[in-house]
């Protein structure tokens, strides 16, 4: 069966209460292509609120991070579980959370654990920096790496449901987004990686791409092969900006 395109919009720390109500409600009122998948990300503080606005659209909610820990005393935390009473969806390991807020592969393992365990969709968030970018040979085998050390526990079945977005941290907010074919290189590399992992998987997990995805270059990265959507930052808080985006999607089908 062919994977479903998700165009995921992240709005990271951005939108007070009013402006978020109002992204979602315009993105809510507008049509959506019935062959392409969408969710959005909203600052933790208005996921439910946003959740209730879109309920009646096709649009997913996420939330952007979780705890690798179950319910409990854990101040500030969100656990999976509370999550997944709202929301169907988490991402895991953002690159700003790797590099800002410390978390190791075995934390972001963790933390993809605790998602599974609640029922959530994981987007396991992958990439490398630019020095390593910049070395012919280790970019490739740093993001397996990255891969394997989060799946590789897990049963073939749950590996095929997770979805992996492969965001290189250099193309991040800077407005210089991966050449199509650097993003299909890696996404080729990633679903061969799977493949190995859990038989199968490869065919059926979803890989996005994400850093720096605007209305103008995302259908020359979505007609990839093995691109199947898009991580979207900045331009997912602009409602048109999106909307182009998930229209690219569909066009690139
Ligand atoms: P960007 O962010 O589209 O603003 O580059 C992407 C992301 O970090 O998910």
């Amino acid at each position: 069966m062919a994977r479903r395109p998700l165009i995921a919009g992240n709005w990271k720390m951005n939108l007070g209460r009013q402006d978020a109500g109002d992204l979602a409600s315009t993105l809510a009122a507008g049509p959506l292509p019935t062959e392409v998948d969408a969710a959005v990300f909203p600052p933790a503080l208005w996921l439910a609120g946003v959740a209730d606005l879109l309920s009646d659209s096709r649009i997913e909610t996420g939330a952007q991070n979780c705890s690798e820990y179950p319910r409990g005393a854990l101040t500030g935390e969100l656990a999976a579980d509370q999550i997944a009473e709202i929301a169907s969806l988490v991402i895991v390991g953002h690159s700003e959370r790797r590099q800002r807020l410390g978390e190791t592969d075995e934390v972001v393992r963790a933390k993809l654990d605790a998602a599974l365990r609640a029922g959530l969709t994981p987007i396991l968030c992958v990439g490398e920096t630019l020095e390593i970018r910049q070395q012919p040979d280790a970019y490739v085998p740093f993001v397996i790496r990255q891969v394997e050390s989060a799946l590789s526990h897990r049963p073939a079945r749950e590996v095929a449901s997770v979805i992996i977005a492969y965001e290189p941290i250099w193309a991040i907010g800077t407005g210089v987004a991966a050449t199509p074919d650097d993003a299909q290189e890696m996404c080729a590399a990633i679903r061969a990686a799977v493949d190995q992992l859990a038989a199968g998987a490869g065919e059926e997990i979803r890989i996005l791409y994400g850093g720096s995805v605007n209305p103008g270059n995302a259908r020359a990265l979505l007609t990839q092969p093995d691109v199947d959507g898009a991580l979207v930052g900045g331009a997912s808080l602009v409602a048109d900006d999106f909307r182009a985006v998930i229209t690219a999607a569909a066009g690139a089908i």
